[in-house]
């Protein structure tokens, strides 16, 4: 194959894939997903509190947190879930960033959705698990601290 033939197939492929999540996912979730922010675990002392959490699909949501007087300070996620889960984590990391605990507790699923323009319903799982993880998180710091 010569070089031409294998940028042609390069280009192909890549038109394919893009089209297919066109027809999945809209273009918020297909940006945050392929340009995700607040992605990757954080130097350790940079870390307040983190969790892990497993849903329903078995894909898992991790997120770490930097916590100053009741205020997130930073907000970072890692996940291996599917590309709407990728945004769903992106996007709470969005939200949460500088805000206090007590708003990033009473954070709904339906308020990610609604962030991300929509999510497709078999995909609205992802938004929960995202949501449960940062919960968890949430109840852990607070029983440690008390
Ligand atoms: Fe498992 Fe998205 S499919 S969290």
């Amino acid at each position: 194959m010569s070089k031409d033939d294998f940028d042609e197939f390069v280009n192909k492929l890549q038109k394919e894939i893009i089209d297919k999540e066109l027809k999945e996912f809209n273009e918020r979730i297909i940006e945050l997903f392929h340009n995700p922010r607040n992605w990757g675990k954080p130097p350790n002392d940079e870390i307040t509190e983190s969790h892990i959490y497993e849903g329903s699909c078995g894909d898992t949501m991790q997120f770490f947190l930097k916590i100053k007087n009741n205020k997130i300070e930073k907000a970072n996620f890692i996940t291996d879930g599917c590309g709407a889960t990728v945004a769903c984590g992106s996007q709470i990391t969005m939200l949460i960033e500088g805000r206090s605990l007590e708003f990033a507790e009473n954070l709904k699923s339906k308020d990610i959705e609604m962030a991300l323009n929509g999510l497709p319903e078999d995909h609205k799982h992802c938004a929960e698990l995202a949501i449960r993880t940062l919960r968890r998180l949430i109840e852990k710091y607070k029983y440690k601290k008390n």
